[in-house]
């Protein structure tokens, strides 16, 4: 049996009641619109979201879909999501309980980094039917040129992090499970740092030492970034969405 991290469970139990506004990305309609562009869903496909959080990705496939299921390991966010989901399950990716070739599309958004990525990935595959479509939605680093930097600030706000990617990192992890016909597409959120930061879930000290480098960063952060320090400190962040297909045999 899989055994979860209990300091991630912890880390959102803390922060569950303000996720929703804990950043511009969390509930944006555009975002999520794009999401469901790329996956391309049909109302007869059954959709897994995997990490489904509060069911703010779900949200936008509701409707679109036959069924929609959700698989997360923390209550206090999916016991939120009932309005999206038609059903919840409680579950690590790692060792999902469905039968292989199973649904039609999957999602998951901001989830493998907190897992045994290479291992969620391996079962996402498994689960999905054969041209079946998969989308990894991950914040990333830009590049060389950002990516010390910026992972530091990503550890900062969440220490339970594991993982931490460019787009490239993403794809190799659908490549390593299989997965065919793989595109790289991005999405730019920009978001208030200050806003950002405030998730509940983080003492004061973490997030000072994230301002810090923010107002220290290198110039090739700034530029990637757009990175702009007045009163507010707003950061151009990149979301990899990373889509790829089950073989069909
Ligand atoms: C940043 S939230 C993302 C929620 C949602 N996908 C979204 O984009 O709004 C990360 C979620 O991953 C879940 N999670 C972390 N590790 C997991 C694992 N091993 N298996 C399933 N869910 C996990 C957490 O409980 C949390 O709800």
């Amino acid at each position: 049996m899989y055994r979860t991290d209990p300091a991630v469970v912890e880390h959102f139990r803390a922060r569950a009641a303000r996720y929703n506004r804990s950043s511009s990305w969390a509930d944006d309609p555009v975002l999520g619109a794009r999401i469901v562009e790329l996956l391309a869903p049909e109302p007869q496909h059954r959709l897994l979201d995997v990490a489904c959080g509060t069911g703010l990705v779900s949200k936008h496939f509701r409707g679109r879909v036959a069924q929609i299921v959700g698989v997360d390991i923390t209550d206090g966010m999916f016991s939120q999501a009932g309005a999206f989901i038609d059903e919840l399950v409680a579950a690590p990716a790692e060792a999902l309980p469905f039968e292989g070739s199973s649904f039609d599309r999957i999602v998951c958004r901001q989830g493998i980094q907190f897992m045994d990525d290479e291992a969620a990935v391996r079962e996402m595959l498994r689960v999905l039917k054969p041209g079946g479509r998969v989308a990894l939605v991950n914040l990333c680093a830009y590049g060389d040129e950002d990516r010390a930097e910026y992972f530091e600030i990503l550890r900062l706000r969440n220490a339970a992090r594991r993982n931490f990617y460019v787009r490239e990192d993403l794809v190799a992890l659908l490549e390593a499970a299989g997965a065919v016909n793989i595109e790289v597409h991005d999405y730019v959120s920009v978001e208030n740092v200050d806003e950002w930061s405030n998730t509940g879930a983080i003492d004061e000290s973490a997030r000072e030492e994230i301002r810090q480098i923010y107002r220290h960063a290198s110039s090739g952060f700034v530029d990637l970034h757009a990175a702009s320090v007045g009163d507010q400190i707003v950061d151009h962040m990149l979301f990899g969405i990373i889509v790829g297909e089950k073989a069909r045999q």
